[in-house]
């Protein structure tokens, strides 16, 4: 993994934030809730199937998500709209389909991410998927996942000091691990410590 794909995992990070915060922002509003349950009692009025209904109800809580990138100076103005105005106001919709579109790849990862977290270099995870039957991003937050629980506190445990996380990973390498995703996770340990101060 080199410095450019570095960057544009920490950039699509930083927009995944964004993207679910927004549409869980833009889901929670009366107005989109309202818009939810009529499209809902409509649909189910036109004879679909519940199954239907729920896909309905939930897409139609992010209709207005691109609103969330319209200034507030225009979204809540008290009197008319100037036309340039509501040419800023009319791009709410491309806004939310890009928004939404780019959510829903994310999404696609994150399920692959959730399904084979667990799974381990060896094939003795839970679903007994080895080596490159793994996802390489399920590999990321498999390490990442280890790491953080060996170094956080915990109720039944203290904090690993970083000596014997480290052995841990080199023992693991190759076993319950990815070698070279162990590699990447030494090479940037100094830079992830300092999320710990103060919380050790
Ligand atoms: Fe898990």
């Amino acid at each position: 993994m080199n410095g450019d794909t570095d960057m544009s995992t920490n950039t699509t990070t930083a927009t995944s934030n964004v993207c679910l915060q927004r549409l869980i922002d833009s889901a929670k509003s009366d107005h989109s809730k309202h818009v939810s349950v009529i499209c809902g009692m409509m649909a189910k009025k036109a004879g679909l199937p519940h199954n239907e209904r729920r896909f309905i109800s939930q897409a139609a809580l992010l209709h207005d998500v691109g609103k969330e990138e319209i200034p507030l100076s225009i979204i809540s103005k008290p009197s008319a709209l100037t036309p340039e105005e509501f040419e800023i106001v009319k791009t709410h919709t491309a806004i939310g389909f890009e928004r939404i579109a780019e959510t829903a790849r994310i999404l696609a990862v994150a399920a692959v991410i959730a399904l084979e977290h667990h799974e381990r270099e060896n094939g003795h995870g839970y679903y007994h998927m080895a080596g490159t039957d793994i996802h390489p991003y399920a590999k990321l937050v498999a390490v990442a996942d280890v790491f953080d629980a060996l170094y956080s506190r915990r109720a039944y445990k203290d904090p690993w000091s970083v000596e014997k996380i480290r052995a841990y990973f080199t023992e693991q390498a190759g076993k319950q691990f990815d070698a070279d995703t162990v590699t990447l996770l030494f090479g940037i340990l100094d830079e992830i410590l300092p999320l710990y101060e103060n919380k050790q």
